[in-house]
């Protein structure tokens, strides 16, 4: 029996995710929520669906999908709704996978808390939870976790990691604010902002913090424990940063490992630093990843070694393998106009946010079927959660080094 899935927010992001979980060999039936019915419609029309979509599994709420028998969530709502929605999920005895971040909240205090709860949510229920943050399978991660995991780095030094995502970008973030703004659900969220301010806390881009600190905490197998925060305030009174405390903040931090880290979190400074807006560097005693090359000399106890080898690995090279039976489900979703005949002769080239979509389908549906923890479970993502509160803290406090709270390891 293959696991019963339920697709909850169906917008921008959440389209994106619906062929891929729908085909994957170890599902056998799909539903679609969401509160906005023009979200839901395109699904429910879409013949490509039929196989394992019944539209008496059509939900315009999420409490009416929580009495459903489905085995797994996954949600993609708006990012100030994750948190609730994941425990409500796991209480009604669903595993849930959840769009990042884990919670986007100007107050870090109930971040943390939300943290703390998921955590806890997992622990009473046995339910899985996967934050499905992109960055964890983007080539060059899956590359270096190897690396690291054969020891290739030697002992790690030091790591940055930057998310350089201006306002006024290609993905501008006025009309997302907008669009996310403009449904049912996110017509509920302006009055709820303005409560903040009235407390006098404003927001920042530490809310988001998953795809710069992820890379370095992942491949590391590392958690900060002291953080270091500096904040730059926009000044030119753009409305866009009205309710934020910062427009870009930079975080230092003091890893568990040893190692030092740098984290760029940047919504005010177009372009980028270095070879892309969204990356992470690494430099070990032994190998060194930065900008897609790869320098490893073998040292290990400080012998004289030749000067390092330099490596520039393709994409392909880099990824992973996925299982023959799921490359050749998600090829067809690739190539859906084309004839069954016509597959054969056709490749399977994973896509999405650097080609992570299919591999963050296939880790959750695979850890859930298997009955174990998701690589990117509760643990590890409030790690990642934590080190841009407490840098946004430390911002506010003009720099002031703070512990980094941690919840340890995830339970096997
Ligand atoms: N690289 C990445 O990892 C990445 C990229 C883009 C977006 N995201 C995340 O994906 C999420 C969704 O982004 P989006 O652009 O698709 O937003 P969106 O506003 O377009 O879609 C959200 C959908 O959720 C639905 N929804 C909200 N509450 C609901 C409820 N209680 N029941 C059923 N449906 C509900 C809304 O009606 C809407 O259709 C965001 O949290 C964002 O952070 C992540």
């Amino acid at each position: 029996m293959g696991l019963k899935l339920g697709l909850v927010g169906l917008g921008g992001f959440g389209s994106a995710f619906a062929p891929l979980f729908k085909s994957h060999p170890l599902v056998d039936r799909i539903a679609f929520c969401d509160r906005n019915p023009d979200a839901l419609a395109k699904f429910v029309n879409d013949p490509f669906y039929r196989d394992k979509f019944n539209v008496r599994d059509t939900y315009t709420s999420l409490d009416e999908i929580l009495k459903t028998d489905l085995d797994a969530l996954v949600i993609i709502t708006q990012p100030w709704l994750h948190a609730p929605q994941c425990i409500a999920a796991m209480k009604a005895g669903k595993h849930v996978y959840s769009a990042v971040p884990v919670i986007s909240l100007p107050d870090f205090d109930e971040v943390l808390d939300w943290c703390d709860r998921i955590i806890s949510a997992c622990e009473t229920t046995g339910m899985r939870y996967m934050l499905g943050e992109t960055t964890i399978y983007r080539p060059k991660t899956m590359f270096c976790r190897r690396m690291a995991d054969q020891g290739k780095f030697g002992t790690f030094v030091y790591a940055e990691g930057e998310y350089f995502h201006d306002v006024d970008s290609h993905c501008n973030l006025r009309n997302v604010r907008a669009q996310r703004l403009a449904n049912p659900a996110g017509q509920e969220w302006p009055p709820q902002a303005q409560k903040y301010l009235d407390r006098g806390i404003k927001g920042s881009p530490m809310s988001y913090p998953t795809h710069s600190v992820s890379g370095p905490v992942h491949v590391m197998r590392a958690h900060a424990v002291k953080a270091c925060g500096v904040g730059y305030r926009n000044q030119n009174g753009d409305p866009f940063f009205a309710p934020d405390a910062f427009s870009n903040v930079v975080g230092f931090f003091k890893m568990s490992n040893g190692a030092t880290c740098r984290i760029c979190e940047f919504r005010e400074s177009p372009g980028h630093l270095g070879d892309d807006g969204e990356t992470f560097r690494i430099a070990g005693t032994a190998g060194t990843f930065s900008n897609g090359s790869w320098w490893h000399n073998g040292r290990t106890k400080g012998e004289l070694v030749p000067p390092p080898v330099l490596d520039k690995p393709t994409d392909q090279e880099m990824r992973d393998p996925l299982p023959d039976a799921v490359r050749e489900a998600f090829k067809r979703v690739q190539h859906r106009d084309k004839a069954e005949n016509d597959l054969a002769t056709l490749d399977f080239t994973p896509t999405g946010h650097g080609g992570s979509h299919p591999y963050l389908v296939h880790e959750f549906v695979s850890a859930v079927a298997g009955n174990r923890q998701p690589v990117i479970n509760a643990w590890e993502s409030a790690r990642y959660m934590a080190m841009g509160a407490t840098a946004h803290r430390s911002a506010l406090k003009d720099g002031e080094w703070l512990k980094v709270p941690d919840w340890g390891d995830a339970p096997a």
